[in-house]
């Protein structure tokens, strides 16, 4: 028997095989803990989450999202304010990448998802850092995660450029980390314009802030799909990249970070407050495969704290003048109301969950929909390189080899 933080327990079922010749069988791995790690804690019953011993609350209300990166792959959070922006510019600087890899993104076609050309952006990135494949000491870990998460949103916004054709921004050192990912997206080539033809470029500090703390929302999350695939995919010893390139194709499915993107198609979709009544009617329609995307977890049988604070955030940028579309608005809130009032979604445990409201946030912030999943990538990125450094140091560490329950002829 395994003793766990927070009276946690689990059987330690590693040697069940050799000793018994008996498997443990856990399709989903729902009864399964791959790892031992400090990283991150779910209390899936109370609804909290905390990084590194941290409440999420608390990271959110205090610190930049480049402080949780720095706590996640060194333990500490920055001790003042010298420290903090030391660290941030290390990712400003390090945020540019080969020109060479720009010729890499006409390659696709131009309704190519992001997803896959950020995956295989990361992929190729591995080429150009293959010294990363034989990292020896503290110094070469750091340096791969902070190289990565630093260049993470400029592929992303090449990405995004490329599939609409405009000309790619290079990233600008003098803005923050944060700000300089909506500037990417948004910017004008040579320009500093305030004014262009849909209103305001210029980045109002409250977008920055807002999309600096759902960055931190999505930073860690334990060993989801994603994650686990990094760790499983890093456990043959392969480079880094190629582990967080694969991590990147986990996240895109839409029961994981996919998500995102499908609950507001979703919103589109069910078109009318007047609408929500019927949809819930198919979600609990045995014939019809419908889901409610943005609704459920497998660790939380309670409100998403992720959830929660971004509603928050989301009532906090009305508050300030920062719209959000009222029509998905409002569909979103009657969701919510009708599902948790509902006996199905009471019986199982189902409540909005980190997906269901980033997406209405990330319209506010003029976000396109096809690029939530990427902004998903862009704060998770962290948390894989955490997880994989976890599993690279670990000495004891074998790779993932599971076995099956064969029932062929
Ligand atoms: N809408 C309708 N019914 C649902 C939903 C939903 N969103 N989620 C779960 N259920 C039902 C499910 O059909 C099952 O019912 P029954 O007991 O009658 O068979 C029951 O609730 C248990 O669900 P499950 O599928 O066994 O749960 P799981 O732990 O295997 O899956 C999940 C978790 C997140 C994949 C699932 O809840 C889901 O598909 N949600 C919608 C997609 C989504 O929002 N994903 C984002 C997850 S959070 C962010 C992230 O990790 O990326």
């Amino acid at each position: 028997m395994l003793f766990l933080a927070r009276g946690g327990q689990a059987i330690d079922f590693s040697k069940l095989y050799e000793r018994t010749g008996l498997l443990s069988y856990d399709p989903g791995y729902a009864s399964t803990a791959g790892c031992k790690s400090t990283i991150s804690y779910i209390d899936g019953q109370k609804g909290e989450l905390y990084y590194k011993g941290y409440p999420l609350e608390e990271l959110v209300a205090k610190y930049k999202y480049s402080d949780v990166c720095k706590l996640l792959l060194t333990d500490a959070l920055p001790q003042n304010a010298d420290e903090s922006l030391a660290f941030e510019l290390e990712l400003r600087h390090r945020s540019f990448i080969h020109e060479t890899l720009h010729n890499m993104f006409a390659a696709f076609p131009t309704h190519a998802h992001p997803m896959a050309k950020l995956s295989s952006g990361v992929s190729i990135l591995s080429t150009f850092y293959s010294d990363h494949g034989k990292m020896k000491n503290e110094e070469d870990y750091q340096t791969m995660a902070r190289r990565i998460i630093a260049k993470m949103p400029t592929l992303a916004a090449i990405c995004y450029r490329n599939e609409i054709g405009a000309p790619i921004i290079y990233p600008d050192v003098t803005r923050s980390y944060i700000e300089n990912i909506l500037f990417m997206l948004r910017g004008y080539p040579h320009g500093r314009l305030k004014q262009g033809l849909h209103g305001t470029i210029e980045i109002n500090p409250l977008e920055v802030e807002a999309f600096d703390k759902i960055l931190t929302l999505h930073a860690d999350h334990e060993q989801n799909a994603s994650a686990t695939t990094v760790r499983n995919v890093a456990s043959t010893g392969v480079h880094p990249y190629a582990a967080i390139s694969a991590g990147i194709s986990a996240l895109w499915g839409h029961l994981h970070g996919g998500a995102n993107e499908k609950v507001l198609l979703q919103m589109e979709e069910i078109g009318d407050v007047k609408n929500v009544d019927k949809y819930i009617a198919r979600v609990k329609d045995k014939n019809d495969s419908f889901k409610l995307m943005g609704f459920g977890h497998r660790v939380y049988k309670s409100y998403d704290p992720r959830a929660r604070i971004l509603k928050q955030i989301k009532d906090n940028l009305q508050t300030k003048g920062i719209k959000m579309n009222p029509r998905l608005d409002e569909i979103a809130a009657k969701v919510e109301e009708v599902a948790l009032k509902d006996e199905y979604f009471i019986a199982r445990n189902l409540y909005p969950n980190v997906d269901f409201y980033s997406g209405t946030i990330l319209t506010a912030l003029k976000i396109p929909t096809r690029f939530f999943t990427p902004v998903f990538v862009i704060g998770r990125t962290v948390g894989w390189c955490a997880q994989l450094l976890e599993h690279v140091k670990n000495t004891q560490a074998r790779i993932t080899r599971p076995r099956q329950v064969y029932v062929g002829k």
